[in-house]
């Protein structure tokens, strides 16, 4: 292959006619059975979870103090922006493989790619940190009766290493749900989601008879030069390009945006789904964000509550809305809430699952991963084998991997797909004009070029550690498409004849 040819390649594009006919093709195609209703609940389902329940001490503790509620709207806001695309994209190409099938269909085979194992690597890697984070909430929950798991298979403790069955055994029990069926998998979801909201409300209207005003000074604290997250390699990129530090300040803002930005991952899950649902031009947009609005509601309300109960820096970093309900002395609220996050951390691990276990399966069917993987059963209509493999994998990463590194590796990653997405709508405006779009991105290419802008500025605010580890994942990726997925790429068996964007 010459290398015009070879360039060419790399950004083949499957066209969104191939890419809707594989859905119907019934023995690799999924069972429609979704309404906005249920993409609603799945969207708060997945959404709502560490990020609030856990990740909300640490980010007022050591990044932003009361102001940890501007952080929750500013990537609330980035979020917005990225849906708005995220909406487009998926009422216009409605099936399975989200940021990944939208970007083969636009951008080119090469970084639809990258962004199939871009998602793989947030998603699985979610679901492992959600996981964990249950493990933990179920432990105190059980401790409360007496019930006391061996650190040496609970996950050990700060100082040792221990294994997480328990965590393990989450991942396990979810892999058998979904392969039972994803309509199944939504009515259980639906129970649980109830609780849970039921449970953040509860914080936000009982914790408003506890809230102190001078709990809120200073609200935006001033800038500290004393990180607790210590030197080097832990610190936001951005401040090695010479900005300030990231702690407090208005700058530590971003920073705790950047990392309570997990708490939004979830929305485009709901893309994931596409191909599940029934009208999914009109229930798509409305599902992503509805779920999307709801949740940044919720979160500005709790923690300004939060932090309203507690001084910032006595917040708890393990269970901070649990905590600052003992630390007033309602301890039978803070069990209730305890209850609440390990339901609330159960749906957001079956959702993660879920989404990635589609976009494997999605990659799988187009050839760039074993195409074995994209038969789905027979009697369930899921695809279980990608299912079952990846299920089995995360169970591994849950039992032995340590967490606090890895949610900003899932953000980084997110905010890498979100990137691709809205170039893709303002490229996929370009080449194909013609196509019925049921929903439409407002302002394009302003809204997209915002968003791809807003998602930068967060990655920037992450950790240079984050973005070696990232690199390292997406290097390994290089070798896989290069050494397998390109020559077996069911698209480059079928049309010799390469199709180029622009
Ligand atoms: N948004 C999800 C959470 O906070 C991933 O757990």
């Amino acid at each position: 292959m010459n290398a015009q040819n070879a360039t060419k390649g790399l950004f083949r594009t499957k066209s969104i006619e191939d890419t809707l006919k594989d859905t119907d093709d019934s023995e690799h195609s999924l069972k429609r059975a979704l309404s906005a209703f249920d993409l609603t609940v799945y969207g708060i389902g997945v959404i709502i979870g560490t990020g609030i329940f856990v990740l909300t001490g640490t980010a007022a503790k050591d990044y932003a103090g009361p102001s940890v509620a501007l952080s929750f709207a500013a990537a609330g806001i980035v979020c917005a922006l990225a849906a708005l695309c995220y909406a487009e994209f998926a009422s216009t190409v409605p099936v399975a493989g989200s940021a990944y099938t939208f970007s083969y269909s636009s951008i080119g085979e090469f970084p639809a790619w990258l962004i199939g194992w871009d998602l793989i690597l947030e998603l699985a890697l979610g679901a492992a940190v959600v996981a964990v984070g249950w493990s933990g909430y179920i432990q105190t929950l059980l401790g409360d009766i007496g019930i006391h798991i061996p650190a040496s298979i609970g996950g050990g403790t700060d100082q040792h290493w221990g294994l997480n069955i328990p965590a393990a055994v989450l991942v396990l029990a979810v892999t058998a749900l979904l392969v039972a069926g994803v309509k199944e998998s939504a009515r259980f979801t639906a129970v649980i989601v109830t609780v849970k909201v039921a449970v953040v409300l509860l914080v936000i209207f009982a914790g408003l008879f506890y809230i102190k005003g001078s709990n809120y000074h200073p609200f935006i604290p001033p800038t500290s030069k004393a990180t607790s997250t210590g030197s080097g390699g832990s610190q936001p990129l951005i401040q090695h390009l010479g900005f300030a530090p990231g702690s407090f300040g208005v700058m530590g803002i971003f920073t705790a945006a950047a990392v309570v930005f997990f708490a939004f991952i979830g929305f485009d899950v709901v893309a994931t789904a596409a191909e599940e649902v029934k009208k999914p031009q009109r229930d798509l947009p409305r599902g992503i964000l509805a779920s999307l609005a709801v949740c940044t509601v919720l979160y500005v309300a709790v923690t300004l509550v939060v932090t309203g109960m507690q001084k910032y820096t006595a917040l708890s970093e393990k269970a901070p809305l649990a905590d600052a309900f003992n630390a007033t002395g309602a301890h039978w609220l803070s069990g209730f809430i305890s209850a609440g996050a390990v339901l609330g951390l159960t749906s957001v691990t079956l959702l993660l699952l879920m989404g990635q276990s589609r976009v494997f399966f999605a990659m799988s069917r187009d050839g760039l991963l074993p195409q074995s993987f994209s038969r789905v059963h027979p009697r369930f209509k899921t695809p279980y084998r990608s299912t079952i493999l990846l299920g089995g994998v995360v169970a591994c990463f849950a039992a032995v991997i340590p967490l606090k590194a890895l949610a900003e590796l899932v953000n980084i990653g997110t905010l890498a797909a979100f990137i691709l997405v809205s170039l893709g709508v303002i490229i996929l405006r370009r080449t194909r004009p013609d196509l019925p779009r049921a929903f439409r991105t407002p302002a394009v290419p302003f809204v997209p070029i915002a968003a791809i802008l807003a998602c930068l500025w967060l990655m920037l605010n992450l950790p240079v550690d984050t973005w070696i580890r990232f690199g390292v994942w997406m290097a390994v990726g290089l070798v896989v498409y290069f050494g397998y997925s390109r020559r077996h790429a069911v698209h480059a068996v079928q049309e010799p004849e390469v199709e180029t964007v622009g």
